[in-house]
């Protein structure tokens, strides 16, 4: 058939039927198509509806802003049902995301040693640049705590303060509680331990530091004006590779510390919020084992210290691996 024969059949097939019909009939053609179409539109609607409870039922937890107070983040603790013997805090910056891959996949692990529950969160304050990856990576691990402050070495004392209040209101149960840096090894088997045998309440310890004195020089890093300390000399502290203490002072601390003028040393503020709790720092063991330089590694020497500083994320893997892997092993 050529197309000239088929437009003419056409056109007498549609003459053969008067105008009006023809449009009439499409018109009813069309909306019966059109209803039709909406059916199972209309059916999903009813079924979400019906089913709308179940959906949020099954999401993963999501803390709505009332739950979070005032916070950005807060980690899915399981404090409640689960309560940890030991919470570590590590201060951390957004940029590095190596360094808490390679603590999450170490020292810092959700794990047990024996029966005691460690669990370790990431400190982090305001960073408009990071602020989606930090959400997205919170997403995958939620162990983050942050706040809406600006994320700078000189508000380290705010970022600090808000993990002792995200203890204090959401995982009061934590027998101890850790604060330390991104660039650590800590021995957490060991630390463990030794906590074991210590007292779970106004217990503080760490890298002690009993005769400081505040630098009026301006240049130093550490520059304290004396509006800022008007004393001569700081109160006892622990500094430089963190420090432990039971979980009751998390929520003395931070309470005591509204009394206080802001200070930028983070670690001697904590001191002052102690010495006004008349709590004294002590050391854990007689000899040393918080160490704030880098140590060189040995399974044996590990073993048997807390902390060793300036440690790279590959090196937390390594040091890990071997000391996991010798488990069984003697030390002469
Ligand atoms: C954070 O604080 C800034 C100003 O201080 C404010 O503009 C912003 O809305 C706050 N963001 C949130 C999520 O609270
Ligand atoms: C600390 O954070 C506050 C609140 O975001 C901000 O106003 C202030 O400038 C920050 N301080 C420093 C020293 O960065
Ligand atoms: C902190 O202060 C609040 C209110 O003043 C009080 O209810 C709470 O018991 C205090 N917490 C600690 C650990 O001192």
């Amino acid at each position: 058939m050529k197309n000239g024969e088929l437009g003419a059949m056409l056109e007498a097939s549609v003459e053969s039927v008067p105008r009006h019909e023809s449009a009439f009939h499409k018109m009813i053609h069309r909306k019966t198509v059109l209803m039709l179409g909406f059916i199972p539109v209309l059916l999903f609607l009813v079924w979400e509806l019906v089913h709308h409870s179940q959906w949020i039922v099954c999401n993963e937890v999501d803390f709505t802003s009332d739950q979070l107070q005032g916070f950005l983040a807060i980690p899915d603790s399981q404090c409640d049902t689960d309560p940890p013997f030991l919470c570590i805090l590590v201060t951390t910056r957004h940029e590095e995301l190596k360094e808490r891959a390679a603590i999450r996949e170490t020292w810092g692990k959700d794990r047990r040693v024996g029966e005691r529950r460690i669990c370790t969160y990431f400190l982090l304050g305001y960073d408009g640049v990071h602020q989606l990856d930090i959400e997205r990576e919170n997403q995958n691990h939620k162990d983050i705590i942050q706040s809406n402050f600006t994320d700078t070495y000189y508000n380290l004392t705010l970022k600090v303060l808000m993990g002792l209040e995200c203890v204090d209101r959401f995982c009061s149960s934590a027998v101890f509680v850790m604060k330390t840096d991104s660039d650590m090894f800590v021995n957490t088997n060991y630390l463990t331990q030794l906590l074991s045998a210590k007292n779970t309440h106004s217990f503080f310890s760490g890298l002690l530091y009993n005769n400081m004195c505040p630098t009026r020089n301006k240049n130093n890093k550490f520059y304290v004006s004396e509006e800022e300390y008007p004393h001569q000399k700081f109160p006892p502290f622990c500094s430089r590779s963190g420090y432990i203490f039971s979980g009751d002072l998390a929520g003395a601390i931070w309470n005591i510390s509204r009394d206080f003028p802001f200070m930028k040393l983070e670690d001697v503020f904590v001191g002052l919020c102690l010495a006004k709790l008349q709590v004294s720092p002590v050391n854990m063991i007689s000899r040393e084992v918080f160490f704030t330089d880098k140590v060189p590694f040995s399974v044996c020497k590990f073993r048997n210290i807390v902390t060793s500083h300036q440690v790279r994320p590959y090196e937390n893997r390594l040091y890990w691996k071997e000391l996991e892997e010798s488990k069984d092993e003697g030390c002469s």
